[in-house]
Formats: structure tokens, C-alpha cells, sequence
């Protein structure tokens, strides 16, 4: 359980993995397909065992994932950070709308295609004058796990469009590719970096775990390219039923 006294952070280590302190919830998060096949809920598989003390690997290669187990050392692995330390708002690309807008750092993709379900988010942002394309521009910005997409509703002074997540660390598995993405950073993490600046505290936030992004510390999708895949991964229900771990904010 979390402790509003406790806040959890995650510190970026040079060439190595990521350090967690805080007692957080550290879960498989699976995208799951509805029955046309689009993204369109998140399923919740086995919970990890942690401490309040933990190291996560962020090179790929550890052979007790997601933990680090020093591969990193034997692999020779190159982390440097890439991302950059603005905000999502100083970064952001703006898709304007009659009721929403939609803010957009495309350099943040993880590739998880909630987006575009069932029409596109910009689109729904752009026809957002009817109940119907402001409900599908809410869900899909709000499940994007990386916070690429964030939508605003104008009609409630401008307020973001967020869903309301407990911080807990997501390990993403993505069946209908074949491939396991980054670590999904809910409910407000703060990432430090390893020269000691704090990046941007975002609600959703997706972070690298397959070595091969060119966005460090974030996922860019390129797990899908280098086929990552966890191979300790626990059973779990890849289909749309069942609970959504993330709540679609009522607009
Ligand atoms: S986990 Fe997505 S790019 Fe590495």
C-alpha cells in the first residue's frame, strides 16, 4: 500500500537500472483488445514482490526481469538519457477543438494504440460538440500509458482531462503484438535523473525497459522493433473483460 508520507520515486542510474524507493504496487499491466481488436482496456495480471527498496532493469538483458541483475555490467549497455527535461505543455503539439483540445508529444509514444480504437483522438477532439466524440477523445487520450496524449476540456475551464490512478508501477505486456513494453509510471511519479534534475511529474508515464529506446529515459516503442519480450512473465486474461485499471474521467 502506498503512504502520502512515503512518496515514491524513481532515480535514473548512470548506464544502469532504475532505483525505486517507496512502497508501491509493482503489476503486469496487459493492453487488452475488444472484440473489434482495437486497444480499449488495460487488465491487471499477478502482482510482483518488491520492498520498499528495489532496482528495475532498464537494459533488456537481465535474466531475473523485471529486477536488475547486473547484466547490465556484462552487456556494456549505453543509457544515456536522450529525453528532453521541458514540460508536456512546452513540448506539446495542440489539436483544437469546440469543447477539447488535445495536447500531443508524439516523442513519447509507446506504441500502445489506445489512440485510435474506435475513430481517432484528434478526430473525436475535433467533433468534440457531441457527448458521443467527447467520451472517445476522454478514453482514448486517458489510456495512453505514456501521457503522449492529454486532453483538455474547455468546457470545464480548461481543466485536464486525467484519469485517476493510485501511483503504482505497471510492467506493460502487449499480446496482440507478441512484444512487453516499458514500465508504465501511474498516478504521479517523480522521475529524477541521474545527474540529479527532476524531469516533469506527469500522471502517465512510460519508461524504458527494453534498452533499445532513443527517447531514455522514456519508451519510444522501440521494443516493438527489437521484438523485447519478457520471458517471466506470469499467466493472465488478455481479453476486454473484466475490470479496467484505468478509469475513463466522465467529461
Ligand atoms: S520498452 Fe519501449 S522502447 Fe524500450
Amino acid at each position: 500500500m502506498n503512504n502520502a508520507s512515503d512518496p515514491v520515486t524513481v532515480v535514473v542510474s548512470v548506464d544502469g537500472p532504475y532505483l525505486v524507493t517507496g512502497p508501491v504496487t509493482v503489476e503486469y499491466q496487459v493492453i487488452a483488445q475488444d472484440d473489434t481488436g482495437a486497444s480499449w482496456t488495460w487488465k491487471r495480471a499477478d502482482p510482483v514482490t518488491t520492498g520498499s527498496r528495489f532496482k528495475l532493469c532498464r537494459c533488456g538483458h537481465s535474466g531475473n526481469k523485471p529486477f536488475c541483475d547486473n547484466s547490465h555490467l556484462r552487456e556494456g549497455f549505453d543509457g544515456t538519457e536522450t529525453a528532453s527535461r521541458a514540460t508536456h505543455g512546452e513540448q506539446a503539439a495542440v489539436t483544437d477543438g469546440p469543447t477539447m483540445s488535445l495536447a500531443d508529444v508524439r516523442s513519447l509514444c509507446a506504441m500502445a494504440r489506445f489512440c485510435d480504437g474506435h475513430g481517432d483522438a484528434w478526430s473525436a477532439v475535433e467533433s468534440s460538440s457531441t457527448d458521443e466524440a467527447r467520451g472517445t477523445a476522454a478514453h482514448e487520450a486517458s489510456h495512453c500509458p505514456a501521457g503522449r496524449l492529454v486532453a483538455y476540456d474547455k468546457s470545464a475551464g480548461g481543466a485536464a482531462v486525467e484519469p485517476d490512478l493510485e501511483p503504482s508501477i505497471g510492467i506493460i505486456e502487449d499480446p496482440a503484438v507478441g512484444v512487453s513494453g516499458g514500465l508504465w509510471l501511474r498516478g504521479g511519479i517523480q522521475v529524477t535523473s541521474e545527474d540529479g534534475t527532476p524531469y516533469p511529474v506527469r500522471n502517465r508515464a512510460v519508461l524504458c525497459r527494453c534498452g533499445a529506446s532513443r527517447n531514455k529515459p522514456f519508451c519510444d516503442g522501440a521494443h516493438r522493433r527489437t521484438r523485447f519480450a519478457d520471458d517471466r512473465l506470469p499467466a493472465y486474461d488478455a481479453t476486454a473483460d473484466g475490470t479496467d485499471t484505468v478509469p475513463t474521467p466522465s467529461v
